[in-house]
C-alpha cells in the first residue's frame, strides 16, 4: 500500500494549498557565523515540476515522493494543473496528480506567467489531447528565453502552431503526434523535456539529437518509464523514444536538488564550518565540485551525504568559471560562485554562456563592497577582504540566493528585499540556515 492520501482530493485542510497572505517579503542577516551542522536537501525543483506535467500524459494517477510541495514554483505549477483539472493532493513530501478529467486546454496567462516551467504542459497536452493552447511564458527575468525550439520540435512532429495574443495555439495532425527525427540547434532543458513527454504518446519513433543531458531530464525520463514509456539514451545526448498508445500510474521518487547541494556548499565554502547535507549526490555536481575543491574546500561524500569543511582561517583561492550545458557548470550556481569569488585571493573570471543578462547580482554584490566588473559575458572578480551589510534588492532567483551567502559573511547586517524569488526555489532557507548557526530570519 502507497503511502499516500487515499482520495485524490484530501478533506484535510492541512494539506490544501493555501494562498500565501501577508507572507513576510524581506530576510535580515546578521552575517560573521560559520555554518555547522546537517541540512537536510530537498527534492529537485527543476525535475518535480516536469513530473507534475507528465501526470497529464495519462489517466491514472501519478504519485511522486520527495517533493519540494513548500516551493512557489510547485504552488504555481498545482494551481496550473488543477486549473486545467487535475485533481491534485499533497502530504509533506508526497503528491498524487490525477489527470483524468482534463476540462480545459488553456494555460492562461495569468498563470503562467509566474513561471516559465508552466511551458512543460504543451508537450503533453498536444500528445494526449491534440490539442493545446498556452500562453507565453514568464519566469526569472534573465534574459529573452525563447521558446523557439519547442515549436519548432512539436512543428516537426506534425503539429500546426501560430502565435496569437501572446498564446501559442497548438494542434496536432488528425491521428496524433508523429515520431520524428528532431536535431537541437542549440542545447535546451526544457525543449528536450517538452518533446520527450510528447513523443511518449506520439506514432512511431522520435530520436532527439544534441539532447540535454541534465540529471532532471534523466530523473524526468525514469519516471515516465515508470509510467509505461520505452526511452532509450536518457542522460546522452541522443534519447530514442518509441511512441505507445497510453501511459499508466506510477511511483517515482523526485532525485535531490543539485542546484540547493550546491548552493549550500557554496555558503560553507564562504562561512567557513562544517555541515553534512543529507540526501545529496555529488555525482550531479563534478564540475562545480572540481572548482570549489580549487579553491580550497574539502568535500567528501558519505553515503548518501555530502560533508563538507572549510578552515576559515585560510583564504579562498581565486578560480575561473565558465557556465555549459551539463555535464558543464551550471548556470544556477553562476550567481552563488560568483559571491564567493568576491573574497578569494586575487581575480577571478566569470563567464556565462547560457543565459544573456544573469548578472543581475553583481550590482547589489558590489554594494556590499564587491569589487566586479562586467564585459560583456564575463566578469571580472577582484577578492576584496569583506563585505559589508546592506540593504539590498532580490532579482532572480539565484541571484536571490547568492545575495543571501554574501549576507552570511558580510559585516553587520543584510536586508535582502522582494524574496519572493527565493521563495521559488529554496526550501524553508532561513530555518536551514539557522539550524547551522547562521543569524537570519524573514519579517
Ligand atoms: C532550465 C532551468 C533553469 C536553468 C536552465 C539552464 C527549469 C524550470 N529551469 O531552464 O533553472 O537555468 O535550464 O540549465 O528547469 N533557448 C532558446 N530557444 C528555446 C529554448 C531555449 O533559444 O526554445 C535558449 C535560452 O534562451 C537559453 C538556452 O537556450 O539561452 C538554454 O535554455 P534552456 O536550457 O531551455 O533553459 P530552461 O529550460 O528555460
Amino acid at each position: 500500500m502507497l503511502p499516500y492520501p487515499s482520495s485524490e482530493i484530501s478533506s484535510d485542510p492541512a494539506v490544501k494549498q493555501e494562498p500565501r497572505t501577508h507572507a513576510p517579503d524581506k530576510i535580515r542577516i546578521v552575517g560573521g557565523q560559520e555554518l555547522n551542522g546537517v541540512i537536510p536537501i530537498s527534492g529537485a525543483k527543476n525535475a518535480a515540476l516536469k513530473m507534475m506535467c507528465a501526470a497529464l500524459l495519462t489517466d491514472q494517477s501519478l504519485h511522486l515522493e520527495n517533493m519540494p510541495n513548500t516551493l512557489r514554483d510547485i504552488d504555481s505549477q498545482t494551481e496550473l494543473l488543477t486549473h486545467l483539472g487535475c485533481m491534485i493532493s499533497t502530504e509533506r513530501d508526497l503528491m498524487a496528480i490525477n489527470a483524468k478529467n482534463i476540462h480545459d486546454l488553456t494555460a492562461p496567462y495569468e498563470i503562467v506567467r509566474k513561471m516559465r516551467g508552466s511551458i512543460l504542459v504543451l508537450g503533453p497536452l498536444l500528445a494526449r489531447f491534440g490539442e493545446a493552447k498556452v500562453s507565453l511564458p514568464g519566469g526569472c527575468a534573465i534574459g529573452t528565453r525563447p521558446v523557439d525550439l519547442h515549436i519548432k520540435g512539436l512543428e516537426e512532429m506534425g503539429a500546426d502552431i501560430t502565435l496569437e495574443g501572446g498564446y501559442i495555439n497548438a494542434k496536432a495532425p488528425a491521428g496524433g503526434l508523429r515520431g520524428a527525427k528532431i536535431t537541437f540547434p542549440k542545447v535546451s532543458v526544457g525543449a528536450t523535456e517538452n518533446l520527450l513527454m510528447a513523443a511518449t504518446l506520439a506514432r512511431g519513433e522520435t530520436v532527439l539529437g544534441n539532447a540535454a543531458r541534465e540529471p532532471e531530464i534523466k530523473d524526468l525520463g525514469e519516471c515516465l518509464v515508470k509510467m509505461g514509456a520505452k526511452i532509450d539514451g536518457l542522460g546522452t545526448d541522443t534519447i530514442r523514444i518509441e511512441g505507445i498508445g497510453a501511459l499508466s500510474g506510477a511511483h517515482h521518487k523526485v532525485l535531490p536538488d543539485r542546484i540547493e547541494t550546491g548552493t549550500y556548499l557554496v555558503g560553507v565554502a564562504m562561512t567557513g564550518g562544517s555541515v553534512r547535507m543529507q540526501n545529496a549526490r555529488m555525482e550531479h555536481l563534478s564540475a562545480a565540485m572540481g572548482l570549489l575543491s580549487q579553491t580550497g574546500v574539502e568535500i567528501e561524500q558519505d553515503g548518501e551525504d555530502i560533508i563538507v569543511h572549510r578552515n576559515a582561517a585560510r583564504r579562498l583561492k581565486g578560480i575561473d568559471i565558465m557556465t555549459d550545458p551539463y555535464p558543464g557548470f551550471p548556470t544556477d550556481l553562476q550567481a552563488q560562485f560568483m559571491a564567493m569569488l568576491t573574497l578569494a585571493d586575487g581575480a577571478s573570471m566569470v563567464t556565462e554562456t547560457i543565459f544573456e543578462n544573469r548578472f543581475m547580482h553583481v550590482p547589489e554584490l558590489n554594494r556590499m563592497g564587491a569589487d566586479i566588473t562586467v564585459q560583456g559575458h564575463s566578469a571580472i572578480v577582484r577578492g576584496v577582504k569583506t563585505l559589508k551589510g546592506a540593504e539590498v534588492m532580490a532579482t532572480d532567483l539565484r541571484a536571490s540566493v547568492a545575495l543571501v551567502l554574501a549576507g552570511l559573511v558580510a559585516e553587520g547586517e543584510t536586508v535582502i528585499n522582494r524574496i519572493y524569488h527565493l521563495e521559488r526555489g529554496y526550501e524553508n532557507i532561513a530555518e536551514k540556515l539557522r539550524n547551522c548557526g547562521a543569524q537570519i530570519e524573514k519579517f
